[in-house]
């Protein structure tokens, strides 16, 4: 499978039109069509005979640990394999190869809220069990419903959140349409 990396704003009409296929199979919903922030992500593709046939997306969040630690993380989402290609490593090749890349681009962090833990554990995510919180203008409130996982990108940060304790905390920004 070839991988390519393409700013939302560069799709091609083609490739806008097999990633909307794909997402709109998985997720009833294209990425574009509900959130104006979607237009600012950052989008992987692999290709197999001129085709898209795994899908992610990345947008960029910081986010602030409980001693005011600084986190530059890619929250990723819309992460789909097409369904007439599944159970061939497709997806886990594509996130392994994001992984890599997000390291060599600086992000710290890669962050996703997951439909299943089972998929991404087996390749090394780890379960937040601390709290999330959202900043919006001038306050900051809990979010109790959320189940995020991530996946550490330099060794200080790993060793901190491989073993985080229960009341450590992530904060972000708030963001329209799902919060996680
Ligand atoms: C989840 C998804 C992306 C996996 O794509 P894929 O290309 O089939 O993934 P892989 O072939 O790399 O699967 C890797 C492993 O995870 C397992 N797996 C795949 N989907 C899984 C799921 N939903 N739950 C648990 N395990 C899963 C596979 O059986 C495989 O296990 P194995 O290595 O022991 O054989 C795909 O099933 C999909 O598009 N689902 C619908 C959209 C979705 O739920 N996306 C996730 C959003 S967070």
């Amino acid at each position: 499978m070839q991988f390519k990396i393409i700013a939302a704003h560069d799709l091609d009409k083609q490739q806008r039109q097999q990633i909307a296929e794909l997402c709109f199979a998985a997720f009833d919903e294209d990425p574009w069509s509900q959130y104006t922030f979607m237009q600012t992500a950052v989008h992987i593709i692999g290709i197999l005979d001129n085709t898209i046939v795994s899908h992610a997306l990345w947008t960029d969040r910081i986010f602030t640990l409980k001693d005011d630690v600084i986190v530059k993380t890619a929250y990723i989402e819309y992460v789909t394999t097409d369904y007439k290609m599944r159970g061939k490593g497709l997806a886990s090749q594509l996130l392994r190869y994001l992984t890599n890349l997000l390291s060599t681009l600086g992000y710290e962090l890669a962050a996703l809220q997951p439909e299943d833990e089972a998929f991404y554990e087996k390749l090394d995510w780890i379960s937040w069990l601390g709290y999330l919180y959202i900043k919006q203008d001038v306050s900051t409130y809990l979010t109790d419903d959320y189940q995020i996982m991530l996946f550490p990108l330099t060794t200080k940060l790993k060793e901190r959140l491989t073993y985080n304790l229960e009341e450590d905390t992530i904060c972000a920004d708030w963001r329209e349409g799902e919060l996680w």
